[in-house]
């Protein structure tokens, strides 16, 4: 049997944890040839609600998985780790300022960069899901300093699939005929979903985009307010669809993205389409050999320029926040 895949993932416990952690273990991540091992990290108070998720793992007797291990220290939970979904974050408390709020996630996207730092497999590959996930994955790539940047990656594809799908809706066309979509920027309501290089069953993605009124005023809030539009009506925030993205995100970065099309990774920037170098940002990416490519020389117009640099400055904003308290 092919050597299992250590993937871990904090946060097991939680409600994206509780979608996510049956299909790692079905194959849907990594491929059917594919065995994983799962070791999923929590806080002590929620390490006997993981042991009963871990107990129902067990009873699904999925072929692909090798175990399960639970653990409340990081350095255990990333110990030769390969995959390593960053889910488990410290959500905005009642009157918590910004400020606060990235204080409080520093103090948990600090110690675990520096344990993948010391104690991950050497092809370890990093999604951060918890909010607010880019300037998270920056936290945890700044104290990983013998890890590649490139292998810290922020999660947008939630927004991507959003994009995807309101698309496919308003042309009339089935989700498989959206292609080359792009998210740019933070993941919050300032990321700019951009259709301009889309196709969209056969036709340029700018004839649907030349619709301002439809752009600006349905399209862009609604992909970008989606999140609080589910809170509101479900009463609790998308786990199953997070948890999708989070599959998406790492099949593709793995195991490669279709011919013709790209998705959209918050990645570390090296200073492309005049996004700041070192800052955790949404671009458009293939991927291939197990590592993303960045999709170069797209044409920005004067109306995404204003969008992407919003987002981006944004971002810049929490680096600095960031940076003043001593956490990159
Ligand atoms: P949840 O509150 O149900 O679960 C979070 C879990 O993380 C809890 O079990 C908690 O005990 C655990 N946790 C907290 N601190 C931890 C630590 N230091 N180490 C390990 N585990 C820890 O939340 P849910 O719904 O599962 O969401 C998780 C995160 O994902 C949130 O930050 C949410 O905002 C974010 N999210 C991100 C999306 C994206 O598109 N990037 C989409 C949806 C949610």
């Amino acid at each position: 049997m092919t050597t299992p895949v250590n993937v871990t993932v904090t946060g097991a416990a939680g409600q994206i944890g509780y979608a996510l952690l049956f299909r790692i273990a079905s194959g849907a991540m990594l491929g059917p040839d594919t065995p994983v091992r799962l070791k999923l990290l929590e806080i002590p108070q929620a390490v006997k609600a993981a042991e009963g998720t871990a107990m129902e793992l067990d009873d699904c007797a999925f072929p692909l998985l090798a175990g399960v291990d639970i653990y409340d220290d990081p350095t255990q939970g990333f110990a030769g780790t390969n995959v390593a979904l960053l889910v488990g974050a410290r959500p905005r408390g009642a009157g918590m300022e910004r400020a606060d709020l990235l204080e409080a996630n520093g103090g948990i996207f600090a110690p675990q960069g520096k344990a993948i730092n010391d104690g991950a497999a050497d092809d370890v590959r990093v999604l951060v899901v918890g909010n607010p996930a880019n300037t998270n994955a920056l936290i945890a790539a700044s104290n990983a300093p013998d890890v590649p940047k490139e292998r810290f990656t922020a999660m947008t594809r939630l927004d991507h699939n959003r994009a995807l799908s309101q698309v496919a809706k308003k042309a009339g066309v089935p989700v498989s005929e959206v292609r080359r979509v792009t998210i740019w920027g933070n993941h919050s309501a300032s990321q700019y979903p951009d259709l301009f290089h889309a196709e969209v069953g056969g036709r340029p993605g700018a004839d649907l985009a030349a619709d301002t009124a439809w752009l600006t005023g349905e399209f862009i809030p609604t992909v970008a307010k989606r999140g609080a539009a589910i809170i509101e009506a479900r009463g609790a925030s998308s786990a199953a669809s997070a948890a999708n993205a989070a599959i998406d995100h790492v099949r593709d970065w793995v195991l490669g993205t279709p011919e013709g099309d790209w998705t959209s990774a918050g990645l570390w920037s090296t200073g492309a389409y005049g996004v700041p170098e070192g800052l955790v940002s949404s671009f458009p990416v293939t991927s291939s050999g197990g590592d993303w490519q960045l999709v170069e020389g797209l044409e920005i117009d004067d109306f995404s320029r204003a969008r992407i640099d919003a987002s981006v400055a944004e971002l810049a904003e929490e680096r600095e926040a960031v940076r003043s308290l001593g956490l990159v």
